[in-house]
């Protein structure tokens, strides 16, 4: 195996995207290389049990570890709130999930605006019926800040459409609108994207929660802020750096299903050129 610092940095997600995270952590980590599995053959997670997305999760992150990973993103929202804790215990590298950079972004978000509008508006988080039942965001954030509400939402359509490519149009418009309208009727005046899907929906979501809170309500993307955090791993050297030069974004894809159908999607997720996909068996996970 190569030396630690010239492997890549693992990614595991349920499908597809998960993509939107590598697309965050290329952005400001141009020098590594991913690894990245989608676990097609069983998405979706978020419609699953707490008991069946560990086994998942288990069964992903021991495939990477065997290829040579120097550190685990898990970029599943759904598999981030129910195995991240379990992750880091059993494996010897730093793993990292999406959910507590996304609860200090927000958190962030939220202080700010109290500085601007005088009131500590509530954190509204948006995600899959696994995400928002697992309540990972309320205790992310509640380790963080005792003064921070958190009111979250199950928006289980959005990611069938965004998966369909129908990120713009009245269709999406008014799933997005029936989706927020409790969130910003409990006070909700910061949104979290918590699914890896919905930072596609990002524009819609920001123009149809101003419509409804009457201004403009920030929008936290747990995508950038994982990015952030893995950015600083390596500044304080808790990953090890890849050595000087610019890398090919992903390196290697792998997926549990339909490689064709990920790779006609991908794009959507990702831009850039991408790797072969390669289709691998995890049934034994
Ligand atoms: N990747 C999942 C998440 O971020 C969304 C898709 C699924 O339900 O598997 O929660």
């Amino acid at each position: 195996m190569p030396p630690r610092a010239e492997l890549p940095l693992g990614v595991f997600d349920s499908g597809l995207g998960g993509l939107t995270v590598v697309g965050a952590l290329g952005r400001v980590l141009p020098r590594e290389r991913f690894l990245y599995l989608g676990d097609t053959a069983r998405v979706p997670y978020g419609t699953r049990s707490a008991e069946t997305i560990v086994r998942y999760s288990r069964g992903c992150a021991r495939v990477l570890v065997e290829r040579g990973i120097k550190a685990l993103i898990i970029a599943c929202n759904t598999a981030s709130a129910v195995s991240v804790e379990m992750l880091r215990a059993e494996l010897d590298l730093p793993v990292l999930g999406v959910i507590e950079p996304g609860a200090q972004a927000a958190a962030r978000a939220a202080e700010q605006n109290a500085e601007q509008h005088g009131v500590l508006a509530k954190i509204g988080v948006l995600g899959t019926q696994g995400t928002i039942a697992s309540g990972a965001y309320p205790r992310a954030v509640s380790q963080i800040s005792s003064r921070l509400e958190v009111v979250g939402q199950p928006a289980p359509l959005l990611v069938p459409l965004v998966e369909e490519g129908w990120t713009e149009g009245e269709v999406p418009r008014l799933a997005v609108r029936r989706y927020l309208t409790p969130l910003i009727e409990a006070g909700a005046g910061v949104i979290v994207l918590g699914c890896t899907h919905y930072p596609l929906l990002r524009g819609l979501i920001e123009q149809e929660a101003a419509a409804l809170a009457g201004r403009r309500v920030p929008v936290v993307d747990s995508a950038h802020a994982t990015a952030a955090q893995v950015e600083d791993w390596i500044e304080q050297g808790r990953i090890e750096a890849a050595p000087p030069g610019e890398a090919a974004l992903l390196n290697e894809l792998l997926v549990t299903d339909l490689p064709a159908s990920f790779e006609a999607v991908a794009g959507r997720f990702l831009d850039g050129t991408l790797p072969p996909v390669t289709q691998i068996d995890l049934t034994s996970g």
